[in-house]
């Protein structure tokens, strides 16, 4: 058990506070990691300890943990107007501002562009909020009974009572009584660990995409409604797809008459090397959601993208109805959509995207020589996002027996060291500030091999 101060933060912590995805139990006996601090890449503990955080937080951090410009954006607005709605039909600046530039730089959408944007507070609000939308959608045109979701194994879109139920996460369905019925879950896309001896990538994803059509098939066209998607998988393990899989996927979902919702909560705004990993990977979505690197992670902000489609049921169902029943107290908040809007500027100023072109493939081929550690089975990505897949053969591709938690090891070793990492199982996933530069690139490298040696070491010594 560890030793906690009376009256420490963390006794105060343990003694008040229930975390998220924590060992609850076992937080009582250890208490948090408090961080104090943070700058640029880096974030301080309550001692001064210093970690390189190549997680970004939750993969929102894009511009590293302080900003006097965005806190000046903030203290203004609030001294303006700290706050008001959007509700029956009033509006402020700073939401209509941001709205705007969140539909010029939108992607292709399905059928031409996006239309129109809703605000939430988080990525789990946004999916919500499209699956409310196809639902309504579906009992606009008249096909109420087309009200099924399919998401993917492994996939993560929230933790409100709809966006994990599309989410493919048992451990997070576990005795909460989810997924609701409705909620299905097709293959996730990983090559490396799923494919069938002698399998091409192509035929991989042709395999995916029949099985994806098979489900729809079984369950009945009329009553499947729509396909939840990350571009790459970020709480997956950040998982990129493999080489034709959106092509094919999206060949279905359209013969289906489903609508596509790209969850752009982690690939947005960068993360991929373009604006979106709906272009990346050339998706037409017919709604997307995002969140995280919107605000740079320092307001609580999200937003839902419709297409024109999805709009126009909107508008008649709103005119039969006569009202669009939705929202939420602070959606489109004045400070967190001035402060999304001018990250959005620095992304322009800094010119974001270059940087992440031109960082990302260094991250990639660094990264990429853990290949040669005995630990490693794969490293992959795209942009500033990469797994790490940790396998006890590199011959079979077997995995070590989950209760070795050897992901978890790795973990306990980089902090150590002084790196904050973020593992899936036994998947390392790297997505760091956007902001980062080579040289903590080789840093945050140097640092993951000292905890792969250790975790390596104390494996092979049994
Ligand atoms: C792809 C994706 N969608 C949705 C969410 C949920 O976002 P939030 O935690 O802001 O509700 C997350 C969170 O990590 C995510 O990674």
């Amino acid at each position: 058990m560890t030793y906690v101060a009376p009256n420490s933060v963390q006794a105060r912590d343990i003694a008040s506070i229930v975390h998220p995805q924590t060992n609850l139990a076992r937080h009582l006996e250890e208490g948090p990691m408090v961080i104090g601090r943070g700058q640029g890449c880096y974030v301080y503990d309550d001692n001064g300890t210093e970690y390189l955080d190549t997680a970004a937080g939750l993969w929102c951090a894009s511009l590293g943990y302080a900003s006097e410009r965005l806190a000046r954006v903030a203290y203004d607005q609030m001294r303006k107007l700290g706050y008001y709605h959007l509700y029956r039909g009033t509006g402020h600046e700073p939401s209509v501002d941001l709205a705007e530039k969140l539909l010029a730089i939108a992607p292709p959408a399905h059928g031409g562009t996006m239309s129109k944007v809703l605000f939430q507070c988080s990525g789990s609000e946004a999916n919500d909020t499209a699956i409310k939308l196809v639902w309504y959608y579906h009992a606009a045109i008249g096909k109420p009974q087309k009200r099924k979701i399919i998401g993917r194994i492994m996939g993560y879109h929230g933790s409100t009572t709809a966006s994990i139920s599309a989410s493919g996460k048992p451990d997070m369905h576990a005795d909460f009584g989810l997924p609701l019925p409705g909620f299905l879950h097709t293959d996730y896309p990983h090559y490396y660990r799923n494919h069938l001896d002698g399998e091409s990538e192509e035929q991989y994803a042709t395999r995916l995409a029949e099985r994806f059509e098979q489900l729809i098939l079984r369950e009945g066209p009329d009553t499947v409604a729509a396909f939840i998607a990350e571009p790459v998988m970020g709480a997956g393990g950040g998982l990129t797809p493999p080489r034709t899989y959106w092509e094919k996927m999206q060949a279905v979902i359209r013969k289906y008459d489903m609508l596509f919702i790209a969850d752009e909560v982690i690939c947005g705004f960068g993360r991929t090397g373009n604006m979106w990993g709906s272009e990346t990977y050339d998706l037409k979505p017919d709604m997307i959601s995002c969140a995280k690197a919107l605000s740079a992670g320092m307001q609580p902000i999200s937003a839902t993208l419709i297409n024109q489609r999805v709009f126009g049921a909107m508008l008649d169902e709103s005119r039969k109805l006569g009202n669009f029943a939705h929202g939420f107290t602070y959606a489109g908040h004045p400070v967190t959509t001035a402060v999304a809007m001018e990250t959005l500027r620095i992304y322009d100023e800094m010119d974001m995207l270059g940087h992440v072109r031109q960082i990302g493939p260094y991250m990639q081929q660094k990264l990429g020589r853990l290949i040669d550690h005995p630990l490693v089975g794969e490293v992959r990505g795209v942009g500033l996002m990469c797994g790490i897949e940790l396998v006890a053969d590199k011959d079979t591709r077997r995995q070590y027996d989950p209760a070795r938690k050897v992901g978890a090891t790795v973990d306990v070793h980089a902090r150590t060291h002084g790196l904050i990492t973020r593992f899936v199982g036994d998947r390392i996933a790297f997505s760091p500030p956007l902001i980062i530069t080579e040289a903590e690139i080789d840093e945050a490298v140097a640092r993951i091999t000292r905890a792969l040696d250790e975790t390596w070491r104390e494996l092979s010594a049994g």
